[in-house]
């Protein structure tokens, strides 16, 4: 379904020869939106724009979408939309089983690296929000027509197993009986002793070799902490309400085959260097070289992610591929995204991107990560979110506050002012979505029939059809510039448009069409924050 916004554009555009650039209008007096396309053609021509714009306006064929179009100071054009069309088009979303979202013309391969947190440790603060952004891209790019394939990256393989296999087996653990907790107290355990028991430290080493060698017993409680970790994550997950299973996770592991013949490839074709005993590539633009293969002859995260990239063109047919992560791993990827283009492992038409968040911060302003004493792990953060709020509403405002700012700012975690169920927050709009429910089944109950919307005459109902009729082309704007705060705030502004024509508007006392149009304005609005929550992970329960 195409957006009125990109119709009346297109039009334009058709006249004036160059984009309109078109905008929402900045008040109701203005009309529904307005274009600079005169003042910008007018330079050049060396003509008034106020001429331009009358001949545009001419020759702009619009008449059975707009009321006549409008002039405006120095040589705006205001268009406003006539109430029928807009009335057609906040209709027609609810019937349209895609809620006036566009389905790619072409559509992608999107594989979506997100969550990945690491064996035997519990998930942080920061992979909540990795965890909740990830499946907000899931969804919005499915929603969009494209094949996600989610890829957990989980810390799965390295150095780390041999302290802890080996710790493990010098304190005669029962494996069965661990939990991730009980790994992660393990995992500590072993670390300090590393530090202080130089034969442990060479035993450790050892039984990383014999890891690699693919040891029997060795591998059997390799096995085991992943089986244990990944119950904890997936405990997490179940929790956090996210679309990730099993079947997602593709961890550092997979890749560790093929590290060699990634290294001997990009040696062979003089990309990859010997540089002080290791196996690097540099490349222009950066202070230091990726690095393939250590002095010792150990792989590490760099290559890893070069060979995952190959790995995901090549067998997952990847033709866009995004990952989510703290923004402190921005420099990692802008590198390893290089290495594989030099290496012509991603070709050109396959995009990488990096989508970095910030930092969690107490209400103290501090980040939670380097406090003492305080929630740091995910689990302690739901919890906290719990005291004040069931877990849905729970979710809603984490998930929310999370969202609704820019990914790349550190926000605060306080749960008293997320969970309001006033101002720009989760549980706000999901009250939103309740009322609208409350006001359909009062309806249902004394037996109002009610169809599509019809009249649109005051302007708090054309303001709501307005922005109804906005929403597929915000979906698909954050498909492409990956920035939910868009949709959190297309929402908030729905939600309070919606207030706005409940204060002006009777819906239940009004009558006849009237009545109905309204109605059928309540349930389009319910849709669409339905639909807008969900794409947000967040739940839309019909009661509060
Ligand atoms: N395991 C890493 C961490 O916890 C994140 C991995 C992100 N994905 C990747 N392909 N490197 O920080």
């Amino acid at each position: 379904m195409q957006s009125l916004a990109s119709l009346l554009s297109a039009r334009v555009e058709a006249a004036a020869g160059i984009d309109p650039e078109m905008r929402p209008a900045t008040k109701p007096q203005f009309g529904h939106f307005q274009t600079n396309v005169a003042l910008r053609l007018a330079k050049p021509q060396g003509r008034p724009p106020r001429e331009v714009a009358a001949d545009l306006v001419e020759r702009i064929d619009l008449a059975d979408l707009c009321e006549p179009l409008e002039i405006a100071g120095p040589g705006f054009i205001n268009l406003r939309i006539k109430p029928e069309v807009l009335a057609r088009a906040a209709s027609d979303l609810l019937a349209d089983p895609h809620t006036g979202i566009d389905q790619a013309a072409q559509p992608q391969r999107i594989v979506l690296d997100y969550s990945s947190p690491n064996v035997a440790k519990q998930m942080h603060v920061g992979h909540l929000r990795t965890t909740i952004i990830g499946d907000c891209f899931n969804r919005v790019l499915t929603a969009t027509g494209n094949t996600v394939i989610p890829q957990n990256h989980i810390g799965d393989w390295g150095r780390q197993f041999g302290m802890l296999i080996e710790q493990a087996l010098d304190e005669a653990l029962d494996l069965s009986a661990l939990d991730l907790a009980g790994a992660e107290a393990l995992y500590k355990r072993a670390n300090a002793r590393l530090s202080s028991d130089e034969g442990f430290a060479d035993r450790a080493r050892e039984r990383v070799v014999a890891l690699q060698a693919g040891d029997e017993e060795t591998l059997a409680i390799w096995r085991r902490l992943i089986e244990v970790s990944k119950v904890g994550f997936n405990e997490a997950y179940d929790r956090l309400g996210v679309l990730l299973t099993d079947a997602d996770i593709a961890g550092e592991s997979l890749y560790n085959p093929m590290l060699e013949a990634v290294c001997d490839d990009l040696e062979s074709r003089g990309i990859a260097k010997m540089d002080d005993g290791a196996l690097v590539v540099f490349v222009d633009g950066f202070d230091a070289p990726a690095i393939l293969r250590n002095r010792h002859g150990g792989y590490g995260y760099d290559v890893t992610d070069v060979a995952a990239q190959k790995y995901r063109v090549e067998q997952l047919h990847a033709d866009r591929i995004i990952y989510v992560t703290d923004a402190r791993q921005r420099h990692h990827f802008e590198l390893v995204f290089a290495v594989a283009r030099k290496a012509g492992y991603v070709p050109e038409g396959v995009s990488t991107e990096h989508v970095g968040y910030g930092m969690v911060l107490g209400a103290d302003g501090k980040p939670f990560s380097t406090r003492e004493g305080t929630a740091a792990y995910l689990i302690d953060l739901l919890d906290a979110a719990e005291e004040h709020v069931t877990r849905p509403v729970a979710l809603a405002a984490i998930k929310y506050a999370d969202l609704s700012s820019q990914l790349q700012k550190d926000y605060v975690f306080d749960p008293v002012r997320m969970t309001a169920t006033t101002g720009d927050t989760g549980p706000y709009l999901q009250y939103a979505h309740a009322r609208a429910n409350q006001i359909l089944r009062r309806a249902e109950a004394e037996g109002i029939a009610w169809e599509s919307i019809t009249v649109l005459t005051e302007p708090a109902e054309q303001n709501l059809a307005l922005l109804l009729s906005r929403f597929g082309e915000v979906i698909v704007g954050v498909a492409s510039d990956l920035q939910p705060h868009k949709l959190a705030t297309y929402l908030f502004d729905l939600a309070t448009a919606m207030s706005v024509f409940y204060e002006q508007c009777p819906v239940l006392k009004s009558e006849g069409e009237v009545r109905a149009s309204r109605l059928a304005l309540c349930a389009t609005t319910k849709k669409v924050l339905a639909t807008g929550l969900n794409l947000l992970g967040i739940e839309a329960p019909d009661q509060m």
